[in-house]
């Protein structure tokens, strides 16, 4: 069987920036806006995030914890987690941190303005452990297909924007597979799926094995989530295009809608926000609404 692909220009939006603080410059037909709404990935090539001279020593896996392979800051409450090092390092990985979500804060205020006043923020990620031959099971490896969906996490259909850099100091592309539709995925994921069951969510959210309820939506999208991943045959023969980010390059996406495989690279950071479904231009084009159209239901 032949694999399809699609013009990469279906799939990326490139725009040219070269400050987080902008200006920005474009001969894209719509808006920043409508075009990640409609599932592209805005990609900005020429958009890096600088270290220091001190922060070049982080680059390397031995910062963060193995277990979790990425350092995590959260910008509300200030707080680094899976970061290893002496009192001085990990003040100085935070203040790196804290400067990359200040930096990606701007960014989106810049491209997205409607969104300023409803943007969550979410996690700040540095990620300095090479992803290829990693071994992870199915549902854990990023390797695979899928769209994002968290066990612990549930959203309850706000939308899933990230920020990523590639920092790589050797010229190493992050390299990324960007699959089909969000519509072909509903179509051939979320039929036949285990029964939702609002008893066991409130159990799972008593006991703090999620950290809010889990809906029929965050169920919907976790199985879809893990039945890409697990069929091989998807994986191998979906239709999707190979793209590699080069080091000194920016791109936005909508995760949660997006299907994505990260194969390999190292040395990135990412921001995460949360949007809820109504601030967006186009709620209807939203996984949650996507999704309740295939489907014929409500799923919030
Ligand atoms: C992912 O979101 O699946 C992984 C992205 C990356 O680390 O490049
Ligand atoms: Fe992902």
């Amino acid at each position: 069987m032949t694999r399809h692909e699609r013009d990469i220009g279906e799939i990326l939006e490139t725009l040219d920036v070269i400050a987080w603080d902008g200006p920005v410059l474009t001969n894209m037909s719509g808006s920043p806006v409508d075009a990640l709404e409609d599932g592209k990935v805005l990609y900005l090539p020429r958009l890096g995030f600088g270290l220091s001279a001190g922060e070049t020593r982080f680059l390397s896996p031995a910062m963060a914890d193995a277990a979790a392979k990425n350092v995590s800051y959260h910008p509300p409450s200030d707080a680094l987690k899976h970061a290893l090092g002496s009192a001085e390092d990990l003040a100085a990985m935070k203040a790196m941190l804290r400067r990359y979500h200040e930096h990606a804060l701007a960014l989106v205020r810049l491209l997205l303005p409607q969104y300023a006043d409803s943007l969550e923020i979410g996690r700040t990620s540095f990620r300095p452990a090479e992803i290829a031959g990693r071994r992870l099971s199915a549902k854990r490896d990023d390797t695979r297909l899928h769209v994002d969906a968290f066990p612990s996490a549930p959203t309850g259909g706000k939308r899933i924007l990230r920020v990523f850099t590639n920092v790589n100091p050797d010229g190493k592309g992050r390299d990324w597979r960007l699959g089909e539709r969000f519509e072909e995925v509903a179509l051939a994921f979320s039929g036949k799926l285990p029964p939702y069951s609002r008893a066991r969510a409130r159990f799972l959210n008593t006991i703090g094995a999620t950290k809010a309820f889990r809906t029929a939506y965050d169920h919907t999208m976790l199985n879809i989530h893990d039945r890409m991943k697990a069929d091989d045959e998807y994986q191998r023969a979906a239709e999707q295009n190979a793209f590699s980010f080069p080091p000194g390059s920016t791109w936005i996406v909508y995760t949660d809608r997006v299907s994505h495989a990260a194969m390999a690279g190292q040395h990135l950071f990412e921001q995460t926000f949360y949007l809820p479904v109504k601030a967006m231009a186009d709620p209807a084009r939203a996984p949650l609404r996507i999704l309740e159209r295939v489907m014929g239901r409500a799923l919030a």
